[in-house]
């Protein structure tokens, strides 16, 4: 008894001294373990007479619960310290005001990005999206372009040098080969957008080598040109955030939609500034049309069953006439004055119930 009180002593004081669960569960090991020193001490309780055993059978076992009661206490004390000390580094004052501390603003195409993207959405429309590095097929001929055609000229292609096999890439000069990507992979009734850069040979005021457009498309088996006028009529309402934005659609040409026609918006151009929703001028914002037969059969799609729209708009176009930015090449400049002036709080999600730019800086 004895020499179980001194074991006991010993034991728990080295259990008091063991500073981390590793050195903690070695001595676990070396006690309680099967090889362990009170293990080997109850294996012995069978040599024992009944007499011996009646006295240190519970003594060994008050011993080995005592031990381990020690144990498991000190390695929860251990666990805790150690989660004590994780939650006072990771402290974060969630009472603080934000604004002194963000720094970054979202960029006006980000913005104007999420924009579309939420009010589409609330309309049934999913996002697409294809790869910027296009082959011929999907840029032009799928979209009834073929090699020669006129039109191949007028998009200023940026052209890759041939591979090994004579092909050409091409950085896609809009986002149209979107429509072909997603009918070849998706079975109608299909309703999408596909917003991503797009890249011509062209730079002035208005125009820059990179830039951004949305695509939208939607296919069933009844979707017609009134379907197309009342989508992109509820699109202006709610981007431009005004009831009374005049439209018109005019007859154009686009190898990839027949009929073909092109949008404008009524706006007013006064002392170099522009106003939408008011005056009597026009501006082009997007080209669309009903989906051409040829481009439903390049996609696999049986045209004798199925139709839709497409429409394709700028998104830097839009961006500067929503938000009055006069110069589209401080777009891409990283001119962190402009950014800070032009950027929008980044904690400011647009969403229709709130007012799509509620959050403008
Ligand atoms: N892809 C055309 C462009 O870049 C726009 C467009 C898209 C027109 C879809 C009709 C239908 O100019």
């Amino acid at each position: 008894m004895q020499d179980i009180d001194a074991l006991r002593n010993e034991i728990l004081e080295q259990v008091t001294n063991t500073g981390n669960l590793d050195a903690l569960e070695q001595l676990r090991v070396a006690e309680l373990g099967k090889k362990g020193r009170i293990s080997g001490l109850m294996k012995g309780l069978g040599g024992m007479s009944p007499e011996e055993r009646q006295t240190a059978g519970p003594a060994l076992n008050g011993l080995k619960n005592d031990v381990a009661d020690a144990i498991q206490n000190a390695k929860d004390a251990l666990e805790n310290a150690a989660l004590d000390a994780r939650l006072a580094g990771e402290t974060i004052d969630i009472t603080l005001p934000v604004a002194p501390l963000a720094q970054g603003t979202l960029h006006p195409i980000s913005q104007v990005l999420d924009e579309i993207t939420e009010i589409f959405a609330e309309m049934g429309f999913t996002v697409a999206e294809g790869p910027e590095i296009e082959n011929d097929f999907y840029n032009f001929t799928a979209l009834n372009i073929p090699a020669e055609h006129p039109a191949r000229q007028m998009h200023d292609t940026f052209y890759f040098d041939a591979d090994e096999n004579g092909e050409r890439k091409v950085l896609r000069t809009h986002t149209s080969p979107v429509q072909v990507r997603t009918m070849e992979t998706s079975k109608p009734p299909l309703r999408i957008i596909a917003p991503g850069r797009t890249y011509r040979c062209d730079s002035d005021q208005t125009h820059t080598p990179m830039f951004h457009q949305v695509e939208g498309l939607v296919i069933d088996e009844k979707t017609h040109m009134g379907h197309l006028k009342g989508c992109l009529e509820t699109f202006c309402k709610a981007f431009f955030e005004i009831d009374n934005v005049k439209m018109r659609f005019r007859p154009s040409y686009f190898p990839f939609t027949e009929p073909s026609a092109e949008m404008d918006i009524g706006c007013s151009r006064k002392d170099g500034e522009m106003r939408i929703g008011e005056g009597d001028d026009w501006l082009e914002i997007l080209g669309c049309g009903m989906v051409h037969p040829k481009v439903l059969e390049y996609s696999g799609i049986d045209s004798s069953r199925y139709q839709g729209f497409a429409f394709g708009m700028g998104i830097d176009r839009l961006a500067m006439l929503k938000y009055g930015i006069p110069d589209l090449r401080a777009f891409f400049d990283t001119d962190l004055r402009w950014l800070r002036h032009y950027g929008f709080r980044t904690l400011d999600v647009p969403t229709l119930g709130q007012g799509i730019s509620g959050g403008s800086s």
